[in-house]
Formats: structure tokens, sequence, C-alpha cells
């Protein structure tokens, strides 16, 4: 498949989808979802945004979790991460603590490609969480 990246616009509106529940099935549910998303961390701990993150291994070890339990909860698993309305919202909410531009964004992205191109799913559903990945990282980009 293809992974496509388009640009950040300021200002531009951004229509996403959540990832389908079928990719956290394909993944192997909770289990499989940790799996792909400590990979995923790992290799950002190798990328050159691996300053955004802390450098301690326990705070390291923390954000992966937290990670894996919202990927979870936006694949329409279990509320394991927040008990929130609207949990886009607060991941934007989030990351303004941040301060992200469209490299960040695309090394980010690129990462994310990489721990993606490892599992062995129906490619359709990579595709789903791509989109998704793809369009909402641009909703956390806040410096221009
Ligand atoms: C689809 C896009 C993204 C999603 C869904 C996402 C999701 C998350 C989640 C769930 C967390 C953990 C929140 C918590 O601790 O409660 C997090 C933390 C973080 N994300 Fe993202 N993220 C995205 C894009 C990005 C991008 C593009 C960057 C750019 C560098 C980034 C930088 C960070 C940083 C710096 C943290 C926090 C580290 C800390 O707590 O010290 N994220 N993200």
């Amino acid at each position: 498949m293809k992974y496509n990246i388009t640009d950040t616009i300021p200002g531009e509106e951004v229509k996403f989808r959540n990832p389908p529940k079928e990719f956290l099935e394909a993944v192997g549910g909770v289990e499989g979802m940790r799996k792909f998303m400590y990979d995923f961390y790992d290799r950002i701990y190798e990328s050159n945004i691996a300053h955004f993150f802390p450098q301690d291994e326990e705070e390291f070890a923390k954000i992966k979790e937290k990670n894996t339990q919202f990927f979870i909860q936006i694949c329409g698993g279990p509320a394991v991460y927040e008990d929130v309305e609207n949990l886009n919202e607060y991941m934007i909410e989030f990351h303004k603590d941040f301060t992200i531009d469209e490299r960040a964004r695309i090394e980010w992205l690129g990462t994310m490609q990489e721990a993606l191109e490892d599992l062995n799913i129906d490619p359709k559903l990579k595709e789903a969480f791509w989109e998704y990945v793809e369009k909402f990282s641009k909703l956390t980009v806040n410096r221009f």
C-alpha cells in the first residue's frame, strides 16, 4: 500500500474517521495493540523526534502504555485510556503542551509507517489506520 502524506494547512478543517474495530481485532486485541505500540515507541526512540519524549526509562514506559490504551480506545475497544466524551479533542488539547511542527509530524508518521509495515494483516485495515493517523496528526501541529 501507499503511505500518502498530505500537507497540514493552517486553519484548514481536518476530516477524519477513527480506525475500525477490525484493526484492533486483526492485530490481536489488547495484547497485539500493546506489541504494536511498544514497537512504534521503540522506533520513536531511534528517530529524530526522540528528544520530544522523556529520556527516563520509567517515564518512557508510562508513555508506551498510555499510547497503547489510547489506541485500544480509539479503535472502538474498551475505554481503558480516558473516559471522556471526545477522545480526539482531548488528544488535541494534550499535544498543545508540545511544540509540534510539520517536520516532527512527518517523522512521527514515518515511524508509524515502519511499525505498520511490520504488521501482517489485511492491507485494507492498515490503510484505514493510516488514514486516521495521517489526518488526525495534522491537528497536533501547532507551529508553522
Ligand atoms: C495521530 C497522531 C497522534 C496521536 C494519536 C498521538 C497520541 C498520543 C498519546 C496517546 C500520547 C500519550 C498521552 C498520555 O500520556 O496520556 C501522546 C503523547 C505525546 N505525543 Fe503524540 N500523538 C500523535 C502525534 C504526535 C506527533 C506528530 C508528535 C510530534 C512530535 C507527538 C508528540 C507527542 C509527545 C511529545 C507526547 C508526550 C510525551 C510526554 O508526555 O512527555 N504526537 N501522543
